[in-house]
């Protein structure tokens, strides 16, 4: 197959990236990524050695764009990462949030129709459901009601919604899955866990939300990429599957692991978020069951390897951290033309 995975310079993307290149020698895989903020060249590089790679800088919520990648390209499937993700950004300003994670999933959907590409996997979240009291248990199943609290959130919805609409008003074969939370490499410091990987190794104390008490359902992204894989193989079409590993912990217990890892660390509590969700916790059942899919790595395990990855980076996380991974060759390459880079030669894009 020849697979367009879109946001694949992100963190879950450039995962699902590596997943696909050695768990499927057979496939090509080509990633669009527009290199926000949040996405970054030096995710991708040992994806560049691969000569089934090929990255393309273009924009899911512009049609020239796509038309460009999918015209050349002609993918046999879409797997679409990208997206504006991050809730704090979606409180403060909104519309981009709409522009990319609704109108650029229009436009894939569109570039699907016209391009004959028969799948479309939407990668979604666990916070479309909106939140569940922090006590009396309970998890959402694919059947709960949507109710997003942030715009992030809201906008996640409203895309799950056009990509199942795609299925029923024009036949194509589409799928969702909704994740719990995320964590691995390649996660910017913005997000929690590296957030407090990297003040605790710069000797400052990690902020908090609130009280700490606020649960999240946390999964290895080694494990979501796998979901996500046999969803996409395997997955009926039409059908939305959560993805979670069962494993709920409050801030304070998270955090408690990190420093575990660490060898130690202190936190310092701030102004709660607006509209905090309490707790989220998904019931993965139906993949269960329906694909024979199981999380694999456990909370301990993939914390420990986690917080020993971003020991090992420490370049990734400063270049992040200090703005320098903005000047990438691959930014100041041009628009919509397919990379690879030269191996060896820092950075260099040859056209091909
Ligand atoms: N991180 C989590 O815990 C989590 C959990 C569940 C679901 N998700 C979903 O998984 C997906 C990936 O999340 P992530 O944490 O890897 O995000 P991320 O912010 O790390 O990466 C997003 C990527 O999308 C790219 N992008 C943004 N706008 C784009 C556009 N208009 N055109 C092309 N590329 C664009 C960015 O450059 C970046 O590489 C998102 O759809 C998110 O909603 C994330």
């Amino acid at each position: 197959m020849k697979i367009l995975v879109t946001g694949g310079a992100g963190f879950i993307g450039g995962n699902f990236v590596y997943h696909l290149l050695r768990g499927h020698p057979e496939d090509v895989v080509v990633c669009a990524d527009k290199l926000t903020y949040a996405g970054d060249q030096d995710t991708l590089a040992e994806a560049f050695r691969s000569p089934q790679f090929v990255f393309y800088r273009a924009d899911i919520a512009k049609k020239r764009d796509m038309e460009i990648v999918f015209g050349r390209e002609r993918p046999d499937a879409v797997v679409n990462f990208a997206a504006e993700s991050h809730v704090d950004r979606s409180v403060r300003s909104p519309s981009v949030f709409l522009r990319t994670n609704v109108l650029g999933v229009q436009v894939l959907l569109g570039a699907c129709l016209k391009y004959n590409v028969p799948r479309f996997h939407q990668i979604s979240t666990d916070e479309v459901y909106g939140d569940l009291p922090l006590e009396g248990g309970g998890a959402f199943s694919e059947n709960s009601p949507l109710r997003p609290s942030s715009p992030y959130a809201a906008s996640k919805a409203a895309a799950d919604l056009l990509a199942l609409s795609y299925r029923r008003t024009y036949g194509l074969n589409v799928t969702v899955s909704r994740c719990s939370n995320n964590y691995g490499r390649f996660q910017f410091p913005e997000k929690l866990i590296p957030l407090a990987i990297a003040r605790t190794l710069a000797g400052k104390p990690v902020p908090v939300y609130g009280t700490g008490k606020n649960v999240r359902d946390w999964i290895a992204a080694e494990d979501h990429c796998a979901a996500i894989d046999l969803i996409l193989r395997k997955g009926k079409s039409g059908s939305v599957y959560n993805v979670g590993a069962r494993a709920e912990k409050s801030n304070l217990e998270l955090l408690e692991a990190v420093f575990a890892a660490l060898g130690g660390g202190k936190i310092e509590f701030v102004k709660d978020r607006a509209g905090h969700d309490l707790r989220y916790a998904v019931d993965p059942s139906k993949i269960e069951s329906e694909l024979g899919w199981r999380a694999k790595i456990t909370f301990a395990e993939g914390i420990r390897k986690t917080a020993a990855w971003y020991l090992s980076k420490r370049n990734w996380l400063e270049n992040i951290e200090n703005g320098t991974y903005k000047e990438s060759a691959l930014r100041r390459f041009p628009a919509n033309v397919p990379v690879r880079l030269v191996p060896g030669q820092g950075g260099q894009g040859e056209v091909t």
